[in-house]
């Protein structure tokens, strides 16, 4: 039986810790076939020990989308592993302490400024990053946590997640006609560093388990990368600009 993905080539950002979502992504990934390029942020010799933990040890090319020239050099880069790319992973968030936890009324626009640039402004900066890689059929598939709506604590980042949202739409227009899908999966909460780094994570995982209908474990990231695999897939031809909630269902209920 041939994989899902078998045959393509991703590039996944976001791998820190085995806990990360992209970890998990990319575990898949091969698992379906996939050749997997990952890219790092700042603890590189960490994130090339946690490739190795991959079913096959992964390259590992460094990445901070706040570094113009990571950016304008990341395709050159990821041409010496692999010769083009048929999908893209953005995995990455980040708010500075007073974005997150603290009174939302507090934080200082320098702050937040930092929070959009690091978390929604860089789907954009990856995309165009990677743009001389990708072909016709190819799909980029980002990680939000569904900002419709306020919760407790997440303040500023769902703030971003908002505009990352609409980023996701803008790029699924301008990049469509290239025969690029851009789509999100809106993830239920799971234990990774990002996560265990928002002071009122307890809250937010608190109950989520028995409001899903399906039920959810935030140990288990699984469901998370399955559905992020088959957006890469050719299996979603026609969707692009879509967010899919992956949630165990809690985005549908009211009480
Ligand atoms: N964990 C959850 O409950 C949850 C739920 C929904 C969505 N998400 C989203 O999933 C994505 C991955 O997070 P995670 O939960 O796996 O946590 P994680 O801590 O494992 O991953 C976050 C990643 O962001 C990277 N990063 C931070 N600043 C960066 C920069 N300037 N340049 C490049 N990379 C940078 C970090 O190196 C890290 O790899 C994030 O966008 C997060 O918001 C997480």
């Amino acid at each position: 039986m041939t994989g899902l993905l078998e045959g393509k080539r991703l590039l996944i950002t976001g791998v820190i810790t085995d806990a990360s979502i992209a970890f998990h992504v990319a575990k898949a990934a091969q698992e379906q076939g996939a050749q997997v390029v990952l890219t790092g942020f700042g603890r590189l010799s960490l994130v090339e020990r946690i490739a190795k933990r991959l079913p096959q040890p992964a390259p590992v090319v460094e990445l901070d989308v706040q570094n113009p020239e990571h950016l304008d050099t990341l395709a050159d880069r990821v041409r010496e592993h692999v010769d083009g790319l048929d999908g893209v992973v953005h995995a990455i968030g980040f708010a500075p302490k007073s974005c997150l936890g603290e009174p939302f009324l507090d934080a200082p626009w320098s702050d937040v400024a930092v929070a959009l640039e690091v978390s929604a402004y860089s789907l954009k900066a990856l995309a165009v990053a990677a743009l001389p890689l990708l072909g016709e059929g190819s799909s980029i598939v980002g990680l939000d946590f569904d900002a419709r709506i306020a919760w407790p604590a997440y303040n500023w980042m769902g703030v971003a997640k908002a505009a990352f949202e609409s980023t996701n739409r803008y790029l699924a227009r301008e990049l469509g006609p290239k025969g690029v899908r851009v789509n999100l999966v809106a993830a239920g909460p799971v234990r990774t560093m990002a996560a265990k780094s928002i002071p009122g994570f307890a809250d937010l995982e608190a109950g989520w388990a028995d409001r899903a209908p399906l039920g959810w474990d935030v140990n288990d990231a699984t469901p998370v990368a399955k559905s992020v695999c088959a957006l890469l897939s050719d299996w979603l031809p026609a969707t692009t600009g879509s967010m899919v909630w992956v949630d165990g269902g809690v985005h549908a209920l009211g009480m």
